[in-house]
């Protein structure tokens, strides 16, 4: 039987890939997109007039790192499509959120995520709530160090810049960041976390950056353009949906178990918050938010 990773435009990873999505393990990958007709930078600038201006997120590059909750700090936006072109120039960090809402895109992250599925043999109907993101940033821009609740793909497209992993200093600390996180404070830390992983990530280079994961990115002296692919399974979707749960009833004054201490209730919660559809628009709004987003 041949073994061999399929051809995709996606992540080149195989099947032990598995096993690093499963133990949530940050993993370098390379990909096929870079120079693909959607992606390039005109494609980009294009696709901005396209989306939504609440599909539109624009802040100054140059920031801290780590600067807690506090909010990036916003440029206008007067013309995405020439400000994006601008992007070596005018020192920002432009995200372009849910690209999915337009067909073309839509295809394009079914495409990907499928083929990492047919690659990694996982059935590609375990890849739910897909979602893409686009970012272009200018050089010396920094993503400030959060987490995301998604299983994450960056993929570099233009440019070359450090990804940092790290990790909560313990599970009180990460309890804390996550109670912050479904409050909304998009997951950010006020201080660096101990860093565990560094990787440098050029054009055709990317990273499987894993839920709940401390991360940042630092750019060197060019502009960067990347592309962001995400998704739920089992795994991240029960723990976000104990999440949603349990922040519900620490608003009614309650003290619930983290999720993992108590599994029958867990899957509990879990079904009840699929029941009840209000967990899914939660969901995508936490996973939505501009700040911190990827
Ligand atoms: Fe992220």
């Amino acid at each position: 039987m041949n073994t061999a990773p399929r051809q995709t435009v996606g992540p080149i990873v195989d099947r032990t890939f598995q096993r690093n999505l499963t133990s949530r393990t940050p993993t370098s990958f390379r990909h096929g997109l870079v120079g693909h007709p959607l992606l390039t930078l005109d494609a980009i600038a294009q696709l901005g007039t396209e989306l939504p201006a609440r599909s539109l997120s624009a802040e100054v590059g140059e920031k801290p790192l780590a600067a807690g909750s506090a909010a990036g700090v916003a440029v206008p936006v007067e013309d995405i499509a020439e400000q994006i072109r601008q992007i070596a120039a005018n020192s920002s960090w432009f995200t372009l959120l849910h690209i999915h809402q337009v067909d073309r895109y839509q295809r394009l992250v079914d495409e990907i995520l499928d083929g990492l599925a047919a690659s990694s043999g996982l059935p590609a109907s375990s890849l739910r709530r897909r979602m893409g993101f686009l970012f272009a940033s200018s050089p010396k821009a920094v993503t400030a160090a959060h987490f995301d609740i998604e299983h994450s793909f960056c993929m570099q497209l233009e440019g070359t810049r450090m990804l940092g992993f790290g990790k909560f200093a313990d599970a009180e600390q990460r309890e804390e960041h996550v109670k912050g996180y479904w409050n909304g404070d998009f997951g950010r830390f006020g201080t660096l976390p101990e860093v565990t992983a560094e990787y440098e990530i050029g054009p055709g280079d990317g990273c499987y950056i894993p839920p709940y994961t401390p991360h940042w990115i630092t750019n060197y002296d060019n502009t960067s353009l990347s592309l962001t692919v995400t998704f739920f399974n089992d795994d991240n979707e029960n723990e976000s949906l104990v999440q949603a749960f349990n922040t519900k009833m620490q608003k009614l004054g309650a003290n619930p178990p983290a999720y993992g201490l108590a599994p029958g209730r867990d899957r509990a919660k879990v079904g009840f918050m699929k029941a009840y559809g209000g967990a899914k628009r939660r969901l995508r709004l936490g996973s939505g938010e501009p700040a911190g987003s990827h």
